[in-house]
């Protein structure tokens, strides 16, 4: 049955617009795992605009699932990753200027970066996940990298408002997970899922495991967390 993580940088992005203690993203977490979460993702940005240093630490103390730490590979973030010891780390491209994450991992042009990075960061004992778009030579070269699992970056079948174009955005996704799977590498996907757009991914039965952030967060505003978590998870574990 698909895992589900969630991903809480939303609830530090509204402490940080006042730069204030409350809301807690550690609170958050362990009230999604409350609700039945399996894990929790957070992203430490260089900029550092939502996530702290100080969160990240108190996660890897308090989550009971599992904590997936999503980051850019540069040094200052693989000698956090080395210290903190998240159960997995998801390496994925960072724009400072971005609003989140815009797109996957351009594997070629990154090669020795990310392969020093995934090698650094397993032989600390961590998994290692790598976003990448759904393409093909992006699956090939997670392959390569020797990388534990790939992210399919599902915005584009996210965005498809068209029926046409959904059905063959989520088929692409489908192609690819099959090609992952074949390969050895586990299936993890995200991006833009929401309670609409996540049940028809969950057709595709290679995805272990669905990152979501925004849509979640959003109605724990309106609704609360513990029903906002258990809303996705009847959607994705029915
Ligand atoms: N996966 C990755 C790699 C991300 O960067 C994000 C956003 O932080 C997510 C999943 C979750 O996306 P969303 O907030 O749209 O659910």
């Amino acid at each position: 049955m698909c895992k589900l993580s969630i991903n809480v940088d939303h609830v530090a992005t509204l402490r940080q617009a006042r730069k204030a203690i409350y809301p807690d993203p550690v609170e958050a977490a362990l009230l999604c795992e409350l609700a039945g979460a399996d894990g929790i993702t957070i992203h430490l940005r260089g900029d550092r605009r939502h996530i702290q240093d100080r969160d990240l630490r108190f996660l890897r103390q308090e989550v009971k699932t599992s904590l997936n730490l999503e980051m850019a590979a540069t040094d200052e973030m693989l000698k956090i990753a080395k210290e903190v010891k998240p159960d997995t780390v998801t390496l994925v491209p960072e724009r400072p200027q971005e609003l989140t994450t815009e797109g996957g991992l351009d594997l070629k042009a990154n090669l020795d970066t990310l392969s020093k990075a995934i090698a650094e960061l397993k032989n600390n004992g961590m998994k290692v996940s790598l976003f990448i778009n759904p393409d093909e030579k992006s699956v090939e070269k997670s392959a390569e990298l020797n990388a534990d699992y790939i992210e399919i970056n599902t915005d584009s079948y996210c965005e498809s408002k068209d029926e046409d174009i959904h059905k063959t955005e989520l088929e692409k996704v489908r192609k690819i997970a099959e090609l992952a799977h074949k390969k050895g590498l586990g299936i993890h996907a995200g991006h833009g899922l929401n309670y609409k757009n996540a049940k028809d991914l969950m057709t595709i039965k290679e995805i272990e495991e669905v990152s979501i952030g925004h849509a979640i967060v959003a109605r724990a505003v309106i609704v609360g967390m513990e029903k906002a978590v258990k809303e996705m998870i009847e959607i994705i574990k029915s």
